[in-house]
């Protein structure tokens, strides 16, 4: 019985082998997370969270009562946790507001001035009413809102 020729690489096209393939796997080690990285965020939906913010008997009747939170964002591959300050009102102790704390004109902090009952905007006199509304200066609406829930005597709000 003849025996068939064994097929032998040659060094040559063996080294060109092996360097196609270490290059394909750089080549891949460095596209592959960029891809993701683009195509990621870009198809990724920004989820709604409730956001717990404690105990109703914290909020007092007919005073807009600072709250704080904290939500986490993912943009990309990047975590990171934003904080978020909402004043909740309630003038029965059933239906409750969350307004943000940032002024629609530019996007200061708001604060609330309880010897004048209203919200106060230092970096242009910006004046809101107890439920939010305008009531002098450049803000061009109300202060935000969020969707509240109250379950369990633990108010919730929801982020986007
Ligand atoms: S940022 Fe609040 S009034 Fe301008």
């Amino acid at each position: 019985m003849e025996e068939k020729p064994r097929k032998i690489i040659g060094r040559r096209p063996f080294l060109g082998w092996i360097t196609a393939t270490i290059s394909s796997l750089i080549a891949a080690a460095y596209t592959i997370p960029a891809v993701r990285f683009i195509l990621g965020s870009s198809l990724e939906q920004e989820s709604e969270q409730w956001l717990t913010l404690g105990s109703t008997s914290k909020i007092p009747l007919g005073t807009p009562t600072l709250s704080k939170t904290n939500v986490e964002r993912r943009t990309g591959w990047v975590t990171s946790t934003e904080d978020v300050s909402v004043y909740i009102l309630t003038n029965n102790g059933r239906d409750y507001v969350a307004m943000s704390n940032i002024c629609t004109h530019l996007g200061c902090r708001v604060r609330w001035v309880a010897k004048r009952e209203q919200f106060f905007c230092p970096c242009h006199n910006g004046v809101f009413g107890k439920d939010g509304t305008v009531v002098s200066g450049p803000p061009p609406r109300p202060l935000d809102r969020y969707p509240v829930n109250v379950e369990a005597d633990q108010i919730s709000i929801l982020a986007t």
